[in-house]
């Protein structure tokens, strides 16, 4: 985010909702395509997408040109992934 974003603003918020971990992070900055991002040779998105995968979690990208992005990373009890 420090380097691509050019936030003013950056926070990071973690809960449990029914024993799920949801791990939401957020910035006010440039935003981008979540979409094209995929397209690129990058691969922190990617990276993170198949370690929320490997834990039975869920990673979710919002973000659009101008409008900040937000991270929501959702993994299950750990009871259920040892
Ligand atoms: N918080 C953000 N704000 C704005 N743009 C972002 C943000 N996070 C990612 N991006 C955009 O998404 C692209 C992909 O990000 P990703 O982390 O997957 O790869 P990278 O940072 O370019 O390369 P790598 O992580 O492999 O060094 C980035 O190049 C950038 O354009
Ligand atoms: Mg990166």
């Amino acid at each position: 985010m420090a380097r691509h974003a050019q936030a003013t603003l950056v926070g990071a918020r973690l809960e449990k909702n029914n024993d799920r971990l949801i791990f939401h992070v957020f910035d006010n900055g440039v935003g981008f395509d979540p979409a094209k991002a995929g397209a690129k040779k990058s691969l922190g998105i990617v990276g993170m997408q198949e370690r929320a995968l490997m834990l039975n979690g869920e990673l979710k990208i919002e973000s659009a040109a101008g409008q900040g992005t937000a991270l929501t990373l959702t993994i299950p009890p750990m009871r259920s992934i040892r």
